[in-house]
Protein backbone atom coordinates (compact mmCIF):
# COMPACT_ATOMS: atom_id res chain seq x y z
CA UNK A 1 0.00 0.00 0.00
CA UNK A 2 1.16 3.35 -1.01
CA UNK A 3 0.49 6.90 -0.38
CA UNK A 4 -0.86 7.75 -4.06
CA UNK A 5 -4.40 8.25 -4.53
CA UNK A 6 -5.91 7.56 -7.64
CA UNK A 7 -4.82 9.96 -10.40
CA UNK A 8 -7.58 9.91 -13.16
CA UNK A 9 -8.96 14.14 -13.90
CA UNK A 10 -7.07 17.47 -14.01
CA UNK A 11 -8.94 18.13 -10.99
CA UNK A 12 -6.49 15.15 -9.14
CA UNK A 13 -3.19 16.45 -10.31
CA UNK A 14 -4.62 19.69 -8.92
CA UNK A 15 -5.28 18.68 -5.56
CA UNK A 16 -2.01 16.92 -5.93
CA UNK A 17 0.38 19.71 -6.52
CA UNK A 18 -1.67 22.02 -4.15
CA UNK A 19 -1.01 19.57 -1.03
CA UNK A 20 1.39 20.66 1.23
CA UNK A 21 2.66 17.74 3.24
CA UNK A 22 6.17 16.79 4.63
CA UNK A 23 6.09 14.86 1.12
CA UNK A 24 5.26 17.03 -0.82
CA UNK A 25 7.37 19.97 -2.65
CA UNK A 26 6.37 23.80 -1.23
CA UNK A 27 6.45 26.79 -2.65
CA UNK A 28 9.06 29.99 -0.72
CA UNK A 29 9.19 33.21 0.45
CA UNK A 30 12.10 34.63 1.35
CA UNK A 31 13.87 37.83 2.46
CA UNK A 32 14.75 39.04 -1.06
CA UNK A 33 16.57 42.37 0.19
CA UNK A 34 18.89 40.22 2.36
CA UNK A 35 19.57 37.93 -0.78
CA UNK A 36 20.19 40.69 -2.34
CA UNK A 37 22.41 42.66 -0.10
CA UNK A 38 25.48 39.75 -0.46
CA UNK A 39 28.40 41.08 -0.63
CA UNK A 40 30.20 38.56 -3.75
CA UNK A 41 33.50 39.99 -3.67
CA UNK A 42 34.96 36.63 -2.36
CA UNK A 43 33.64 34.69 -5.03
CA UNK A 44 33.31 37.79 -7.80
CA UNK A 45 35.40 35.44 -10.42
CA UNK A 46 33.76 32.26 -9.71
CA UNK A 47 30.62 33.87 -10.08
CA UNK A 48 31.14 35.90 -13.13
CA UNK A 49 32.35 32.44 -15.13
CA UNK A 50 28.68 30.59 -13.59
CA UNK A 51 27.12 33.44 -15.33
CA UNK A 52 29.32 33.02 -18.31
CA UNK A 53 28.26 29.64 -18.20
CA UNK A 54 24.45 30.82 -18.14
CA UNK A 55 24.47 32.67 -20.80
CA UNK A 56 25.86 30.57 -23.01
CA UNK A 57 22.29 28.86 -22.57
CA UNK A 58 23.38 25.60 -23.52
CA UNK A 59 19.71 23.28 -22.87
CA UNK A 60 18.25 26.36 -25.39
CA UNK A 61 16.89 24.05 -27.73
CA UNK A 62 17.19 21.30 -25.95
CA UNK A 63 13.21 21.51 -24.52
CA UNK A 64 11.72 21.61 -27.93
CA UNK A 65 9.31 18.65 -27.58
CA UNK A 66 9.89 16.66 -30.77
CA UNK A 67 6.55 15.79 -33.18
CA UNK A 68 6.81 12.08 -32.39
CA UNK A 69 6.97 12.36 -28.79
CA UNK A 70 4.21 11.03 -27.47
CA UNK A 71 4.16 8.08 -30.32
CA UNK A 72 6.68 6.56 -27.91
CA UNK A 73 4.52 6.13 -24.75
CA UNK A 74 3.55 2.54 -24.20
CA UNK A 75 0.61 1.99 -22.31
CA UNK A 76 1.07 1.35 -18.41
CA UNK A 77 -0.57 -0.98 -16.22
CA UNK A 78 -2.21 0.89 -13.84
CA UNK A 79 -0.24 0.85 -10.52
CA UNK A 80 2.94 2.21 -13.02
CA UNK A 81 0.59 4.41 -14.42
CA UNK A 82 -0.33 5.72 -10.74
CA UNK A 83 2.99 6.22 -9.75
CA UNK A 84 4.32 7.58 -12.61
CA UNK A 85 2.10 10.48 -12.82
CA UNK A 86 2.66 10.85 -9.06
CA UNK A 87 5.81 11.34 -10.02
CA UNK A 88 5.54 14.22 -13.08
CA UNK A 89 3.12 16.08 -11.02
CA UNK A 90 5.43 15.93 -7.31
CA UNK A 91 8.68 16.69 -10.09
CA UNK A 92 6.51 19.59 -12.17
CA UNK A 93 5.51 21.38 -8.87
CA UNK A 94 9.13 20.93 -7.27
CA UNK A 95 10.86 22.62 -10.94
CA UNK A 96 8.25 25.42 -10.81
CA UNK A 97 8.74 25.85 -6.90
CA UNK A 98 12.41 27.02 -8.29
CA UNK A 99 10.94 28.95 -10.73
CA UNK A 100 8.31 30.86 -8.53
CA UNK A 101 11.37 31.43 -5.69
CA UNK A 102 14.17 32.97 -8.18
CA UNK A 103 11.48 34.96 -10.29
CA UNK A 104 10.06 36.36 -7.19
CA UNK A 105 13.85 36.81 -5.63
CA UNK A 106 14.84 38.61 -9.58
CA UNK A 107 12.64 40.81 -9.79
CA UNK A 108 13.10 42.42 -5.98
CA UNK A 109 16.71 42.21 -6.45
CA UNK A 110 18.93 45.25 -7.51
CA UNK A 111 22.33 43.86 -7.62
CA UNK A 112 23.18 43.11 -11.17
CA UNK A 113 25.08 39.56 -10.63
CA UNK A 114 21.91 37.94 -8.37
CA UNK A 115 19.35 39.96 -10.76
CA UNK A 116 21.16 37.84 -13.81
CA UNK A 117 21.40 34.67 -11.57
CA UNK A 118 17.90 34.22 -10.37
CA UNK A 119 16.94 35.45 -14.27
CA UNK A 120 19.11 32.25 -15.66
CA UNK A 121 17.90 29.71 -13.04
CA UNK A 122 14.06 30.87 -13.52
CA UNK A 123 14.22 30.30 -17.07
CA UNK A 124 15.74 27.08 -16.70
CA UNK A 125 13.23 25.81 -14.04
CA UNK A 126 10.00 27.71 -16.12
CA UNK A 127 11.23 24.88 -19.20
CA UNK A 128 11.64 22.16 -17.10
CA UNK A 129 8.39 22.28 -15.65
CA UNK A 130 6.89 23.35 -19.22
CA UNK A 131 8.22 19.83 -20.63
CA UNK A 132 6.58 18.18 -17.55
CA UNK A 133 3.74 19.46 -17.96
CA UNK A 134 3.59 18.95 -21.65
CA UNK A 135 3.89 14.63 -20.55
CA UNK A 136 1.37 15.18 -18.31
CA UNK A 137 -0.87 16.66 -20.91
CA UNK A 138 -0.25 13.71 -23.16
CA UNK A 139 -2.70 11.89 -19.88
CA UNK A 140 -4.67 14.97 -20.15
CA UNK A 141 -2.98 16.15 -16.36
CA UNK A 142 -1.61 19.41 -17.23
CA UNK A 143 -1.52 21.32 -14.50
CA UNK A 144 -2.37 25.30 -14.64
CA UNK A 145 1.08 26.47 -13.62
CA UNK A 146 -0.38 30.02 -13.30
CA UNK A 147 -3.36 29.37 -11.29
CA UNK A 148 -0.89 26.67 -8.80
CA UNK A 149 1.48 29.72 -8.48
CA UNK A 150 -1.40 31.96 -6.81
CA UNK A 151 -3.52 29.31 -5.31
CA UNK A 152 -0.55 27.69 -3.69
CA UNK A 153 0.22 28.09 0.19
CA UNK A 154 4.18 29.64 0.49
CA UNK A 155 5.97 28.75 3.35
CA UNK A 156 8.50 31.50 4.46
CA UNK A 157 12.22 30.43 4.72
CA UNK A 158 14.69 32.90 5.87
CA UNK A 159 17.38 33.01 2.95
CA UNK A 160 19.66 30.57 5.05
CA UNK A 161 17.70 27.68 4.88
CA UNK A 162 16.82 28.58 1.23
CA UNK A 163 20.68 28.53 0.63
CA UNK A 164 21.06 25.30 2.37
CA UNK A 165 17.64 23.35 1.10
CA UNK A 166 17.83 24.65 -2.13
CA UNK A 167 21.66 23.74 -2.92
CA UNK A 168 20.69 20.44 -1.73
CA UNK A 169 17.24 19.56 -4.16
CA UNK A 170 19.70 21.02 -6.69
CA UNK A 171 22.35 18.78 -6.05
CA UNK A 172 20.22 15.41 -5.30
CA UNK A 173 17.77 16.88 -8.35
CA UNK A 174 20.94 16.21 -10.33
CA UNK A 175 21.78 12.83 -8.56
CA UNK A 176 18.50 11.68 -9.15
CA UNK A 177 18.48 12.44 -12.77
CA UNK A 178 21.83 10.95 -13.71
CA UNK A 179 21.17 7.88 -12.07
CA UNK A 180 17.83 7.16 -13.72
CA UNK A 181 19.39 8.29 -17.26
CA UNK A 182 22.80 5.81 -16.40
CA UNK A 183 20.53 2.63 -15.10
CA UNK A 184 18.54 3.56 -18.83
CA UNK A 185 21.52 4.00 -20.78
CA UNK A 186 22.32 0.18 -20.00
CA UNK A 187 18.45 -0.81 -19.47
CA UNK A 188 17.30 0.87 -22.79
CA UNK A 189 14.46 -1.90 -23.01
CA UNK A 190 12.89 -0.46 -19.91
CA UNK A 191 12.78 2.86 -20.85
CA UNK A 192 8.86 3.03 -20.96
CA UNK A 193 8.43 6.98 -21.69
CA UNK A 194 10.55 9.45 -23.79
CA UNK A 195 10.79 11.67 -21.09
CA UNK A 196 13.92 10.11 -19.40
CA UNK A 197 15.97 10.53 -22.60
CA UNK A 198 16.00 14.29 -21.96
CA UNK A 199 17.45 13.53 -17.98
CA UNK A 200 21.34 13.92 -18.90
CA UNK A 201 21.03 17.60 -20.39
CA UNK A 202 18.47 18.12 -17.89
CA UNK A 203 20.91 17.06 -14.72
CA UNK A 204 23.52 19.38 -16.05
CA UNK A 205 21.18 22.81 -15.47
CA UNK A 206 20.43 21.48 -11.44
CA UNK A 207 23.73 20.22 -11.20
CA UNK A 208 24.59 24.60 -11.91
CA UNK A 209 22.22 25.81 -10.74
CA UNK A 210 23.04 23.72 -6.90
CA UNK A 211 26.73 25.59 -7.72
CA UNK A 212 25.32 29.24 -7.47
CA UNK A 213 24.20 28.38 -4.06
CA UNK A 214 27.36 26.93 -3.15
CA UNK A 215 28.94 30.30 -4.25
CA UNK A 216 26.33 32.29 -2.19
CA UNK A 217 27.20 30.05 0.73
CA UNK A 218 30.94 30.42 0.09
CA UNK A 219 30.20 34.15 -0.06
CA UNK A 220 29.07 33.96 3.72
CA UNK A 221 31.65 31.94 5.59
CA UNK A 222 29.02 32.43 8.79
CA UNK A 223 26.97 30.06 7.11
CA UNK A 224 28.96 26.91 6.80
CA UNK A 225 30.02 27.64 10.38
CA UNK A 226 29.35 27.68 14.26
CA UNK A 227 26.13 26.83 15.37
CA UNK A 228 25.30 26.90 11.58
CA UNK A 229 26.48 23.50 11.30
CA UNK A 230 23.44 22.03 13.37
CA UNK A 231 21.16 23.57 10.39
CA UNK A 232 22.80 22.16 7.87
CA UNK A 233 23.12 18.60 9.15
CA UNK A 234 18.96 19.32 9.90
CA UNK A 235 18.77 20.16 6.19
CA UNK A 236 20.96 16.85 5.19
CA UNK A 237 19.01 14.77 7.35
CA UNK A 238 15.57 16.53 6.07
CA UNK A 239 16.37 16.43 2.48
CA UNK A 240 17.60 12.80 2.23
CA UNK A 241 14.72 11.31 4.25
CA UNK A 242 12.28 13.01 2.26
CA UNK A 243 13.64 11.83 -0.78
CA UNK A 244 13.86 7.68 1.07
CA UNK A 245 10.38 7.97 2.53
CA UNK A 246 9.07 9.23 -0.73
CA UNK A 247 10.76 6.87 -3.37
CA UNK A 248 9.63 3.61 -1.41
CA UNK A 249 6.39 4.73 -1.95
CA UNK A 250 6.88 4.08 -5.74
CA UNK A 251 8.02 0.56 -5.68
CA UNK A 252 6.35 0.07 -9.27
CA UNK A 253 7.82 2.83 -10.89
CA UNK A 254 11.53 1.80 -9.52
CA UNK A 255 10.43 -2.12 -10.44
CA UNK A 256 10.01 -0.81 -13.97
CA UNK A 257 13.16 0.82 -14.23
CA UNK A 258 14.71 -1.70 -12.64
CA UNK A 259 16.54 0.03 -10.11
CA UNK A 260 15.93 -0.97 -6.73
CA UNK A 261 14.67 1.87 -4.33
CA UNK A 262 17.09 0.74 -1.42
CA UNK A 263 20.24 0.54 -3.98
CA UNK A 264 19.23 3.68 -5.70
CA UNK A 265 18.69 5.88 -2.98
CA UNK A 266 21.88 4.59 -1.54
CA UNK A 267 23.67 5.66 -4.36
CA UNK A 268 21.88 9.23 -5.05
CA UNK A 269 22.72 9.67 -1.39
CA UNK A 270 26.02 9.23 -1.61
CA UNK A 271 26.71 11.60 -4.70
CA UNK A 272 25.05 14.39 -2.99
CA UNK A 273 27.23 13.76 -0.33
CA UNK A 274 30.30 13.43 -1.55
CA UNK A 275 29.24 16.76 -3.98
CA UNK A 276 27.92 18.32 -0.53
CA UNK A 277 31.42 18.45 0.48
CA UNK A 278 32.41 20.99 -1.69
CA UNK A 279 31.32 23.78 0.66
CA UNK A 280 29.65 21.82 4.23
CA UNK A 281 31.51 20.85 6.82
CA UNK A 282 30.51 17.80 7.90
CA UNK A 283 28.83 14.58 5.77
CA UNK A 284 26.48 12.07 7.57
CA UNK A 285 27.64 9.03 8.07
CA UNK A 286 25.49 7.15 5.39
CA UNK A 287 27.49 3.65 5.81
CA UNK A 288 26.35 3.46 9.30
CA UNK A 289 24.05 0.92 10.26
CA UNK A 290 21.65 2.71 12.60
CA UNK A 291 21.07 5.18 9.70
CA UNK A 292 19.96 2.98 7.07
CA UNK A 293 17.77 1.26 9.76
CA UNK A 294 16.65 4.59 10.23
CA UNK A 295 15.82 5.57 7.05
CA UNK A 296 14.02 2.01 6.08
CA UNK A 297 11.59 2.29 9.59
CA UNK A 298 10.27 5.77 8.37
CA UNK A 299 9.84 4.26 4.87
CA UNK A 300 7.79 1.41 6.34
CA UNK A 301 5.69 3.75 8.93
CA UNK A 302 5.50 6.29 6.17
CA UNK A 303 3.71 3.41 4.03
CA UNK A 304 1.34 2.21 7.37
CA UNK A 305 0.53 5.62 7.98
CA UNK A 306 -0.56 6.18 4.32
CA UNK A 307 -2.18 2.54 4.63
CA UNK A 308 -4.08 3.57 7.88
CA UNK A 309 -5.06 6.90 6.22
CA UNK A 310 -6.99 5.52 3.17
CA UNK A 311 -8.50 2.78 5.66
CA UNK A 312 -10.12 6.37 7.53
CA UNK A 313 -12.15 6.07 10.79
CA UNK A 314 -11.23 6.91 14.37
CA UNK A 315 -9.11 3.78 14.11
CA UNK A 316 -7.23 4.82 11.32
CA UNK A 317 -6.25 8.44 12.73
CA UNK A 318 -5.05 7.22 15.83
CA UNK A 319 -2.88 4.34 14.45
CA UNK A 320 -1.58 7.70 12.13
CA UNK A 321 -0.96 9.89 15.39
CA UNK A 322 0.95 7.24 16.90
CA UNK A 323 3.40 6.14 13.79
CA UNK A 324 3.57 9.92 13.43
CA UNK A 325 5.28 10.49 16.72
CA UNK A 326 7.64 7.23 16.44
CA UNK A 327 8.42 8.96 12.89
CA UNK A 328 9.66 12.21 14.89
CA UNK A 329 11.28 10.04 17.46
CA UNK A 330 13.43 8.21 14.44
CA UNK A 331 14.30 11.14 13.18
CA UNK A 332 15.73 12.99 15.86
CA UNK A 333 17.82 9.19 16.64
CA UNK A 334 18.80 9.69 13.36
CA UNK A 335 19.72 13.36 14.26
CA UNK A 336 21.77 12.75 17.38
CA UNK A 337 24.04 10.15 15.02
CA UNK A 338 27.64 11.28 14.77
CA UNK A 339 28.37 13.41 11.65
CA UNK A 340 31.84 13.17 9.92
CA UNK A 341 33.68 16.15 9.84
CA UNK A 342 34.93 17.65 6.10
CA UNK A 343 37.30 20.00 5.39
CA UNK A 344 36.01 21.64 2.08
CA UNK A 345 38.50 22.34 -0.80
CA UNK A 346 39.78 25.77 -1.58
CA UNK A 347 38.74 25.35 -5.00
CA UNK A 348 34.46 26.71 -4.68
CA UNK A 349 33.19 24.73 -7.72
CA UNK A 350 33.11 20.74 -8.52
CA UNK A 351 32.59 19.10 -11.67
CA UNK A 352 29.59 17.16 -12.40
CA UNK A 353 31.60 13.61 -12.53
CA UNK A 354 28.85 11.49 -11.68
FE1 LIG B 1 14.97 22.09 -12.76
FE1 LIG C 1 17.16 23.53 -10.60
Amino acid sequence: MNAIVSIDSPADAKRLAEANTLLTPRFYRTDCAAIDAIDLAPVAAEFDALLAEFALDVNREHFERPADFSREIRTLDPELRREFLDFLISSVTAEFSGCVLYSDIKRQARNPRIRDLMGYMARDEARHAGFINQALKDFGLGVDLGQLRREKRYTFFRPKFIYYATYLSEKIGYARYISIFRQLERRPELRFHPIFKWFERWCNDEFRHGESFALLMRAQPRLLRGHNRLWIKFFLLAVFATMYVRDHARPALHAALGLDPTEYDRAVLRITSEISRQVFPLVLDLDRPAFRRGLERLARWSAASAAAAARGGLGGALVRIGLGAAMAATFVRLYCLRSLPNEPPADVRCAPAW
